[in-house]
């Protein structure tokens, strides 16, 4: 089985000789107002929707003009929404792309005009039209997601065999590939031992990509494996990139049988902590992780980054060398993601003030 290395995603540092000259500083002696176009790549996962409404108060806060658009998981629509950000005259797009090599045209239009772009969360590709990068350690994420899987297995006290299965995210997001290999690479040592079989043999990202992270296309994903190879042989645990993920994996369980709080149920991880999938945690019925993403610190630095410019500073970035969109290194600035559980989440998500208790108790079940 050939599994991919982290070293083909991550430069060595050495290759960090990123100039910050023309990433917007110069705009600064033109008199920027700060007026910003945010384009949100959709609204079927809760995390957009907040972040989108806090990057609006943040930029708003600041006395800045700002546009708001979410393109719905369509790649033209969002292409069409840069679009008449750029005819607005904003100066600053910060972008949640939905295609991440689709936008290269519509960057180089901003570009042309002067405008400043932002890739938010998800690196955008194969344009040099990209100024700053404003992300997690994605990687790490999917580090945490098989760190749970390998602590509540006991991968390392215990001979095993267990059987594990693997998902992934879109194939068409950057972020994707980084969460699959660092699941992947955490749990190879196990899998070369033979400690951990993965029966369907799925093991590259491309069989196991969830197109639009979209729970139903998982759904029937985990109840097609469940048929061929589970029928007869226990499933341990299911690597989940998303929240929405983990629930359509979950409910493909169900319907196959394995009872969710039952000692036998498979352990499945998630991201993003989406009130549903706390609700599954607290109450043990369903996914028993998730990775926690403080997006308030996200769209904090993307807005201060905007700010900086228009105040003709250089925006503050922690990573020069990791993040290759196919033209240059991206200047990052990357945050920690945070492993969430039953015994840590009141602690980091609703003392921190993320949530309540009783938005998680409250949580509406998912549409169908
Ligand atoms: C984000 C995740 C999110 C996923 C689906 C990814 O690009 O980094 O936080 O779960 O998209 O919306």
């Amino acid at each position: 089985m050939h599994l991919s290395r982290r070293g083909l995603l991550y430069g060595s540092a050495g290759v960090a000789a990123v100039s910050l000259a023309g990433c917007g500083e110069s705009e600064a002696s033109t008199q920027l107002t700060g007026f910003t176009g945010i384009a949100m790549p959709t609204t079927t996962s809760n995390r957009w929707v907040v972040e989108g409404a806090d990057l609006e108060a943040r930029l708003q806060g600041f006395g800045y003009r700002t546009i708001l658009e979410y393109g719905d998981d369509d790649v033209e629509a969002q292409i069409g929404q840069i679009k008449s950000m750029i005819d607005g005259g904003v100066e600053f797009l910060i972008v949640g792309a939905i295609g991440n090599k689709s936008l290269g045209e519509i960057l180089g239009r901003a570009k042309n005009q002067g405008v400043t772009v932002i890739s938010y969360d998800r690196l955008i590709l194969e344009t040099p039209d990209v100024d700053y990068y404003a992300s997690f350690d994605n990687y790490q994420v999917g580090v945490l997601q098989a760190r749970h899987i390998i602590q509540r297995l006991g991968l390392e006290e215990n001979p095993g065999p267990f059987n594990i299965e693997l998902f992934s995210g879109s194939l068409d997001d950057n972020n994707s590939q980084y969460f699959f290999l660092g699941g992947l690479d955490t749990l190879e040592s196990y899998i070369y031992e033979g400690k951990v079989n993965i029966l369907s043999g799925e093991t590259e990202q491309e069989p196991t990509s969830t197109e639009r992270w979209d729970r139903k296309i998982a759904r029937e994903r985990m109840a097609r494996l469940l048929e061929d190879h589970y029928e007869e042989e226990p499933l341990h645990a299911v690597l989940s990139p998303y929240d929405g993920i983990s629930r359509g994996i979950v409910e493909a369980l169900v319907d196959a049988g394995y009872e969710p709080g039952a000692d036998d149920f498979p352990v499945v991880t998630g991201q993003d902590a989406e009130p549903l999938s706390l609700k599954h945690i607290k109450e043990g019925t369903g996914q028993s992780e998730t990775v926690f993403k403080d997006t308030r610190l996200l769209a904090e630095v993307a807005a201060n980054m905007v700010r900086s410019i228009v105040d003709g500073e250089s925006p503050e970035v922690n990573d020069l060398g990791s993040y290759d969109n196919g033209f240059k290194f991206i200047p990052a600035y990357l945050l920690p993601p945070v492993d969430v559980t039953v015994e840590n989440y009141q602690e980091v998500i609703v003392d921190s003030g993320y949530l309540t208790e009783e938005e998680i108790d409250g949580a509406a079940p998912d549409a169908d």
